[in-house]
């Protein structure tokens, strides 16, 4: 194993002289590491990857298991029925102008496959406004046997290559997969084990998105549940993207055709510091700019508990900042685009219109942030904590 971290380098391997410029990953210099994924998809996977992230665009994650989204519908006097489900995302799908801010919507499969309440294919609903359809493909976290306490690890690889054309031939042209790394440093967590299998199905689960024409969102999150400070955020996140990149090289990922979904660095939710925005925003780019290659085309970050207004805030300080890398830094929330849209509809029809202005209000709040032009306090937002301790997707 070769780390390199800045600098270049060239040596022989075989017949062929290989160079390297700077990349902050860990390289397997061996004759047999896998060919990067080249087949009939590469040209579109690098497109549909940039349109994802086009200037002032961002992610819509809607992908909340059935469960989950049940929650939330259960929270604001709805049934967790399928019809109630379908409403709901219709309201989302529907809202006047969302394309403007957002490129593409995270499905769950039940919605991939589902009509609008008129018989018209979510699909079609989408694209009509703009939205490039995609799918959550992973069938969520199972506790991780020789890990840490309370560590997972994530399945649906061994279905994934059967599943993944059948999404595409439906209309989904990217596909995102959830990993959760928890933070409890007295209880050695995350663990080693714990950190290798996230990336490896990682990225076992990016390439075979790949060779079916699915752009993949690769997400190994890291909860914010404990009272670790900033610097340990830092310093665990670094060690799992550089695994993660190590893994996706390893695996033939084609960098150009895939994104990643992050956390924010931030502090634990129970940290005695909570760290300001701007201070964040700095270890944000510090640690991308320490491990993700340039090769890579952006990077859509997840909001994980952190409140509509400060998602925002701390996507626009991270845009504000001079960096490295030349990736797109933009929006992949699902509770910090949803949440206020959610409590103002509360199922009634006479908030629908409320409703979707309140998203369209936050999908612009963040295609601004995503520019590093938003102003705090210029949109509307029911303030609240959005964290859910230990939460499950
Ligand atoms: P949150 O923005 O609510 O963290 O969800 C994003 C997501 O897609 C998690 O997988």
């Amino acid at each position: 194993m070769l780390t390199l971290v800045s600098g270049s380098l060239s040596f022989t391997a075989g017949m062929h002289p290989i160079s390297f410029n700077r990349v902050a990953v860990n390289m397997m210099a061996t004759p047999n590491a896998a060919a990067i994924y080249d087949g009939k998809y590469t040209a579109e996977l690098r497109k549909t990857a940039n349109a994802m992230v086009a200037k002032g665009k961002g992610l819509l994650a809607c992908d909340e298991s059935t469960g989950t989204v049940g929650k939330r519908l259960e929270a604001n006097g709805m049934e967790n029925t399928e019809a109630n489900r379908c409403a709901w995302r219709n309201l989302l799908f529907t809202t006047a102008g969302l394309g403007e801010f957002i490129s593409g919507a995270i499905l769950y499969e039940e919605t991939l496959f589902q009509n609008d309440p008129n018989g018209k294919p979510f699909v079609d609903v989408l694209n009509a406004n703009g939205i490039i359809p995609g799918i959550k493909v992973d069938v969520g976290l199972k506790p991780l046997v020789g890990g840490g306490p309370g560590e997972t690890w994530c399945t649906g690889l061994d279905t994934l290559a059967e599943r993944a054309p059948k999404y595409y031939a439906q209309g989904a042209r990217f596909a995102k997969w959830r990993t959760g790394l928890k933070i409890d440093v007295p209880n050695g967590c995350p663990t080693d084990l714990a950190i290798e299998v996230a990336a490896q199905d990682l990225a076992r689960y990016a390439r075979i998105c790949q060779e079916s024409g699915l752009v993949p969102i690769v997400e190994p999150e890291i909860l914010i549940d404990g009272d670790h400070d900033l610097a340990t955020t830092a310093r665990i996140q670094e060690r799992v993207l550089t695994t993660v990149y190590a893994k996706l090289q390893d695996n033939g990922v084609l960098l150009e055709g895939s994104l990643l979904k992050p956390s924010m660095t931030v502090p634990g939710v129970d940290a005695k510091d909570k760290s300001d925005p701007t201070t964040i925003a700095k270890m944000t780019v510090q640690t991308l700019d320490r491990c993700l290659p340039p090769a890579m085309v952006g990077v859509t970050f997840l909001s994980g508990g952190i409140s509509e207004e400060d998602s925002s805030i701390y996507l626009n300080e991270i845009n504000k900042l001079p960096r490295k890398g030349a990736w797109a830094l933009t929006f992949s929330f699902s509770r910090a685009l949803q949440s206020s849209c959610i409590k103002v509809w509360g199922g009634k029809k006479e908030n629908y219109k409320a409703a979707q202005d309140q998203l369209y209000a936050r999908a612009k709040a963040n295609s601004e942030a995503s520019l590093g032009k938003y102003k705090p306090g210029s949109q509307p937002s029911i303030e609240q904590s959005l964290f859910v301790k230990n939460y499950v997707y």
